[in-house]
């Protein structure tokens, strides 16, 4: 089966199939089918199928003609039939790794994807997760899971083991189905075969790096690492990934790619910790701290600067360390620093409040009764994604205080409060400045002019170094 998948690959007649067609799965798929591989994408969401089949393109990073040109060409397809995950060679798994509401790790997700895997691939398919989790998922939570759910396997039908040895599935069962006019039985297998690990399918882990926003990194150009459980699942995932990906670098095990992706990003949350932190303290001190970082970069080497903030956001960083905390409790091991580092930046809201309220006392006014604009709710510049945002929870807490929250930003265009109200941007003039309280700049889009914020605010709380002009009335982070 190795060498039927390696040749297809070789002849370009492979099919990647991306399971979760969000962030980071569109992207990844128009990349596949950029360098001309069919691609099959599966969500859930009819919605979204609906869109991608339709050329509507709604993911920021990618381009709106790109789209349109590899779905008329028929390169890439999406749909929510996930018995058609047995047309795919590759599958390559991009659902979400959120937490549930006892911030633990919510897998369902992942096992979702697991279950109609096992349930449709074909033999001889190469799997790979690419979503944030903790290190060993790929061994001990998805490979058990996949060969339990093949036992319901059309492939493993009695009647699909005619020349099998009873072990497992061969090659003559999959060239016997591996076509549309002659599919596999659809009843479910009557005894309990499941497919085999290492013969009839290969489980690899391979972390996405994509960097929303970033107009020099994108999918194809980030060097990507990838994790096999046998040397043979390299190999394969090697050539595979190389089709559209420019860089990659093998690593000895998923384990270790698992684990690389929870590196980088707690790196990012301990600094970003850390110089929050001394922002905190510079603040009380009546330090800059954007001019001690300005300073601090001038060093050629042993230092990369991270910028203070309202706290961080997002679908990675503020939820990894919960992953790897999950699974650092089934080793006894106790991740102070990291956890030190998370409760800093949990708290970084509400030391903004504290900031919006000093402001406002600075006028006489307070939290309850004031107007406050808020300018970009995205939790980083130039995107349209608000999962976990910091703003969210400072305009939360304020409206729990009473204030009369609006907000602006041109890439998000309605939010929902934890209060169940929804709040649409308002638009960005001199009179809206000018109307509220306070204005409040929680993200620091590149199309916010900071002249123009300045020219008619009255009072201004700049939690991202947006104002460069010093000013009684602005008060920075
Ligand atoms: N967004 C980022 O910047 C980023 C960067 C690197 C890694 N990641 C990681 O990648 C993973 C995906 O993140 P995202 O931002 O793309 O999420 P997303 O919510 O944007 O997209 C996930 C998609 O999966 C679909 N889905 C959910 N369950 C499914 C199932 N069982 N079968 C098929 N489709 C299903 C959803 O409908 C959605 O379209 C997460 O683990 C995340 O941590 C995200």
């Amino acid at each position: 089966m190795k060498s039927t998948l390696l040749s297809k690959i070789t002849s370009n007649t492979e099919t990647i199939g991306i399971v979760g067609l969000g962030y980071v799965g569109l992207p990844l798929a128009v990349s596949f089918a950029q360098a001309g591989i069919k691609v099959i994408g599966f969500d859930k969401s009819q919605s979204k199928v609906d869109q991608i089949n339709r050329g509507d393109n709604y993911i920021k990073d990618i381009r709106d003609a790109v789209l349109r040109e590899v779905v008329d060409n028929i390169t890439l397809s999406a749909t929510t039939d996930f018995t058609r995950m047995k047309e795919c060679d590759a599958l390559l798994i991009c659902v979400p790794t959120p937490l549930d509401k006892f911030r633990k790790p919510d897998m369902s997700y992942i096992e979702a994807a697991c279950i109609a895997i096992g349930k449709h691939m074909k033999p001889g398919t190469f799997i790979s997760l690419e979503s944030t989790t903790y290190p060993t998922t790929t061994e001990e939570f998805m490979l058990p899971l996949i060969e339990e759910a093949s036992k319901e396997n059309p492939f493993n039908r009695p009647e699909a083991q005619n020349n099998n040895d009873n072990n497992h599935n061969n090659n003559d069962n999959y060239n016997n189905y591996n076509n549309d006019n002659n599919p596999p039985p659809s009843q479910p297998a009557s005894s309990a075969l499941s497919f085999k690990h290492g013969i009839d399918f290969w489980l690899a882990y391979s972390p996405e790096r994509v960097d929303p926003g970033n107009a020099s990194f994108h999918t194809k150009n980030t060097p990507k690492v990838l994790g096999a459980i046998t040397p043979e699942g390299l190999e394969i995932g090697k050539q595979i990934y190389s089709k559209a990906i420019d860089q990659l670098h093998l690593v000895s095990s998923p384990k270790v790619a698992e684990m690389v992706k929870i590196l980088e990003n707690t790196y990012r949350l301990v600094n970003i910790s850390l110089i929050n932190e001394l922002a905190l303290l510079a603040g009380k001190m009546g330090i800059d701290i954007w001019e001690v970082i300005e300073a601090a970069k001038t060093k050629p080497f042993g230092f990369q600067a991270f910028y203070p903030g309202p706290g961080i956001g997002g679908h990675c960083i503020p939820l990894d360390p919960f992953y790897l905390e999950h699974i650092a409790k089934k080793y006894d091991f106790d991740l102070s620093m990291i956890h030190t580092a998370g409760h800093i930046n949990m708290r970084m809201p509400h030391y903004m409040v504290i900031k919006i309220s000093t402001a406002l006392n600075s006028i006489k006014k307070a939290v309850n009764g004031s107007n406050i604009l808020f300018l970009g709710v995205a939790y980083k510049p130039n995107i349209d994604d608000a999962r976990e945002s910091p703003a969210l929870e400072i305009m939360n807490i304020v409206i729990r205080k009473g204030a009369r929250v609006s907000y602006h930003d041109p890439y998000i265009p309605s939010i929902e409060t934890h209060h169940g109200a929804s709040l649409q941007s308002v638009e960005l003039t001199s009179e809206t400045l000018r109307n509220a309280d306070c204005v409040v700049i929680t993200t620091n889009h590149s199309v916010f002019e900071a002249e123009m914020i300045q020219q008619h605010a009255r009072l201004i709380v700049d939690l991202r170094n947006v104002i460069q002009e010093a000013d009684e009335n602005v008060f920075k982070l």
